[in-house]
């Protein structure tokens, strides 16, 4: 009979382990923000020059990508779809490719047996779609909207028989230039075409379709005028799409959604992506999309969607400039995607194979430690359920009997289910830990978002509030031996593995990757120490070398996430208690051993460690409460809109956050005093599917729902109302029998850009797509048009009300609203003269609001005219 070793006590334990823990976790880090020493997993070294002066071949030049960028954001500016800049956009954009084409004949000529052709169109088009998003029913339709593409091929028509597709949008959303978003994506377009051209015998077998859409934040528009009406778009096979929702860090392949398309992105020089982002996503939850919808839902391909992801602060704000980039960015999206198109073009492409269409990803990918992995969720199920056999094997063979000498045996099973109980207390404890500081920070002390301006600093705040609950609950679960919660972490790990992908989850990996290596530390523990009651530190060590490294990572990639979007998801959205569950969902899994280690120890120590950390909380939930959530480099987001109503003839400034931080109301008592006229408080009002004053940035006004105000401006403000924003019945007839009534409904919108227009009807048919809802409903259409189209038209076709009388047909009551091209801040700046007294207001509410909030609000200020008409 052997006594149980007495083992360091827990300081001593914790010392030990820390380096270890710390040095792992600092070096996934690094890897994670490509800052490592290693050349698969860091950003790229920029390069300027556009020849390799060694080899004397062209190169991708980061210099020219990003002087691409700038042209386009700076000294285009901001190339909101429909305005003078967007034009100029589409202009810049024909004659970039028109030099490269020139570029390419003259290669041509020098070289009359090399198999290439480049061909350019200028696609225009009118189309409809329904774009529904965050669960609202929405209708798109735009007017003569562009797009520029070139083909490479080599010229047969074999060789144009199946294509690759890799796209980027031109223009710029309202309130940002677009650097990142999308104008590098268009210079590393330009790019590969200049070093593909340009590199001697290069010959594409299959051909590229390079697609410069110019209306992507219209709401896909461009991608939608290409995918159904360009002729060469069913040659199309799959479809690479170039994005950016932030501005540093390696570009990373979110969505993938073919194994032969992932294993062609497995072999470019620096993969980075992962199947948890994918998932996410793929959710709908960040409440997002990209072009990549279009691809897959009218031209039915697979493909891949990359972005630039880092630091999403600036995203969709004026900040959005080259200078934020960071160096490396634009040549990793370049070397990445110059390899792919090289490996498509090739006569070893998977393109010819991809007949399947589009379906569901089957795929398991991620990036870990410099290896690039995928396989398919069979052979994931394979592998998981053997792990998950071989679990239960595991602990049944490690099994010790803590009683050796007694008679009865106790039962491993009764033994384990008590370890389950502990883990499963632990993983609740963390999660309530979390949110109720989550509920204290906000809802009691009024401090939310106090950890906004950076991504990781949430962990400091939640991190010892959730490590708290875990501690605290395991009060309640009495005594559990430490190897027995130890097998149980290892149990439930590969459980959930093996539940997950049976769910068709991809991102069940995680839960596989970190079981593996604990059965790997248990079996070593066995024999370490001959199969006693004891589990050595060497052991925690093996075990905990995944969770930490892999934890790091997606600690990090959730929170790059989630924090910079809780500044625009609404005040509503419980941002605080969605943050502190990540943290605790992130920190179980990145520290899963945390529970064996404390039944490691008696309970008295348990009890002084829960005192601690909960002091510790304390500590850090006060250094949390003086902070602001704002910088200048991590601004708030405020939308402004001078609103003259055309029926009412009234004008109206409404102002609107995104964010649940303190200050708001004091923000706009201020705005109240200074723009509104003397004696009127600012009035919230509800933001709803009626509120028609909002629809310009309907879907997404739901997100600046309560923080709305509506103030009468001061006359020095106001506009003479000469706009025009009408919208009419032409071909009116009623059918009295059927009870129906045909119409065609104008809108004439010369000066305004982005109209909406919503109403009730109960449609049978209408120009927008062959189904429309069945019943009586609420209809929003949002139109988009090239700079200069002042007129656009749909039919219907609706029931009269059941009960009226035809004689007197019920008028169609139609909110509308646009805005006036010339009057948009800060996009319009350089020529505020011609936008009215709008462009004056908007300047020193610019100013004044940098001033009162020191540089730390990013405003949106839009001229809008609207009304509502009866026809
Ligand atoms: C996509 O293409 C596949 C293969 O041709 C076909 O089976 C599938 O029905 C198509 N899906 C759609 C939505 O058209
Ligand atoms: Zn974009």
């Amino acid at each position: 009979m052997s006594t149980p070793r007495r083992h360091w006590g827990p300081v001593r334990s914790l010392l030990c382990l820390a380096p270890f823990l710390v040095g792992v976790s600092y070096l996934a880090y690094k890897e994670n923000y490509g800052k490592s020493w290693h050349n698969l997993t860091s950003l790229p070294e920029p390069i300027t020059e556009l020849i390799d002066p060694i080899t004397g071949l062209p190169q991708l030049s980061e210099a020219r990508i990003l002087a691409h960028a700038q042209y386009l954001s700076e000294d285009i500016g901001y190339r909101t779809v429909g305005t003078r800049e967007h034009a100029l956009g589409d202009e810049w954009m024909v004659q970039q490719v028109e030099v490269l084409q020139a570029q390419c004949e003259e290669v041509i000529r020098a070289y009359p047996g090399r198999h290439l052709q480049c061909e350019v169109w200028h696609q225009r088009g009118d189309g409809y779609h329904r774009f529904d998003i965050m669960g609202h029913r929405l209708y798109k339709t735009y007017r003569d909207l562009t797009n520029v593409v070139m083909r490479i091929s080599d010229g047969t028509e074999a060789g144009k028989t199946h294509a690759v597709l890799v796209n980027a949008h031109v223009d710029s959303t309202l309130p940002s230039p677009g650097a990142a978003d999308d104008a590098l994506a268009v210079g590393v377009m330009l790019e590969c075409i200049r070093v593909l051209v340009g590199t001697p015998g290069w010959e594409p077998t299959h051909a590229i379709v390079f697609l410069f859409n110019n209306a992507e934040e219209s709401l896909q528009d461009g991608s939608h005028l290409f995918s159904t009406q360009h002729p060469i778009a069913n040659t199309v096979r799959a479809a690479i799409n170039l994005e950016a929702a932030g501005t540093t860090g390696r570009t990373l392949l979110f969505q993938a959604t073919s194994e032969q398309m992932i294993q062609t992105y497995a072999k470019v020089p620096r993969p980075f992506g992962t199947v948890i982002a994918n998932e996410i996503f793929s959710s709908g939850i960040l409440m997002s999309d990209t072009d990549f919808r279009q691809f897959e839902e009218y031209l039915n391909v697979t493909g891949l969607d990359i972005a630039v992801v880092g630091n999403s602060y600036l995203y969709h704000t004026r900040l959005d400039i080259v200078e934020n980039i960071e160096p490396g960015v634009a040549q990793h999206m370049a070397d990445n995607t110059l390899a792919l198109l090289l490996e498509l073009s090739s006569s070893d492409s998977v393109l010819p194979t991809l007949t399947a269409g589009y379906s569901r990803p089957t795929t398991v990918f991620f990036s870990y430690f410099g290896q690039f992995i995928n396989y398919s969720f069979s052979t994931a199920s394979a592998m998981y359920t053997g792990l998950f056999v071989a679990s239960l094997v595991l602990v049944y063979f490690t099994y010790v009997d803590p009683a050796p000498a007694l008679k009865q045996r106790k039962s491993p099973i009764a033994e384990q289910l008590k370890g389950m109980v502990a883990v499963a207390m632990g993983f609740l404890g963390a999660v309530l830990g979390a949110n109720v500081v989550a509920f204290l920070m906000r809802s009691v002390f009024g401090k939310a978002l106090s950890w906004f301006s950076v991504e990781l600093s949430c962990i400091a705040l939640y991190g010892p509030a959730a490590l708290a609950g875990a501690l605290a609950s395991q009060l309640f679960v009495g005594r559990v031996r430490e190897q027995t919660v130890f097998k149980s972490v290892f149990l439930l790990q590969a459980f959930l593995a093996i539940l997950l992908q049976s769910l068709g989850v991809g991102s069940a990996a995680v839960f596989f990757l970190s079981a593996l290596p604990l059965s790997a530390s248990l079996i070593f523990n066995a024999f370490l120490n001959n199969f006693e009651d004891n589990v050595s530190l060497l052991t925690y060590v093996l075990g905990q070398f995944t969770p930490i490294s892999l934890g790091t990572q997606i600690f990090c990639g959730t929170l790059d996430v989630f924090v910079p979007l809780t500044g625009r998801m609404g005040k509503d959205a419980p941002a605080e208690h969605i943050i502190a569950t990540i943290v605790a969902f992130c920190g179980a899994y990145t520290l899963p051993l945390v529970l064996p280690f404390v039944h490691r120890y008696s309970r008295a120590l348990l009890i002084r460690s829960v005192l601690l950390v909960t002091l510790l909380t304390a500590a850090v939930m006060l250094y949390f409460s003086l902070k602001s959530p704002f910088d200048t480099m991590h601004p708030k987001r405020l939308y402004v809109l001078h609103v003259e109503n055309t029926t009412s003839l009234e004008q109206h400034l409404h102002i609107g956050a995104a964010d649940g931080a303190p200050g708001f109301d004091e923000l706009a008592k201020g705005v109240a005093q200074r723009f509104s006229v003397p004696g009127v408080a600012p009035k919230p009002v509800t933001m709803d599917e009626y509120n028609g004053d909002w629809d310009i940035l309907y879907p997404f006004s739901a997100f600046v729902t309560p923080y709305k105000f509506e103030m009468p401006l001061k006359p020095e403000y106001l506009d003479p109302l000469d706009r025009t924003l009408k919208v009419s019945a032409a071909n009116d007839t009623v059918d009295r029998a059927a009870r129906t009534r045909s119409l065609t409904l104008v809108v004439e919108h010369p000066g305004v850009i982005w109209t909406t227009i919503a109403f009730d009807a109960h449609v049978l048919e209408w120009t927008l797509d062959k189904n429309p809802p069945d019943g009586f409903a609420r209809h929003h259409v949002k139109e988009a048009s090239f700079y200069g189209h002042n007129r656009w038209a749909m039919d219907l076709v609706i029931k009269l009300p059941g009960d009226s009388d035809v004689s007197e047909v019920p008028k169609l009551k139609v909110n509308f609203v646009g805005v006036h091209e010339r009057a948009m801040w800060p996009g319009k700046k350089a020529e505020k003269e011609i936008g009215g007294h709008a462009m004056q207001l908007f300047e020193e509410f610019d100013t004044w609001v940098s001033d009162y909030s020191s540089g730390t609000v990013d405003v949106m200020l839009l001229g809008c005219v609207g009304g509502v008409a009866d026809i």
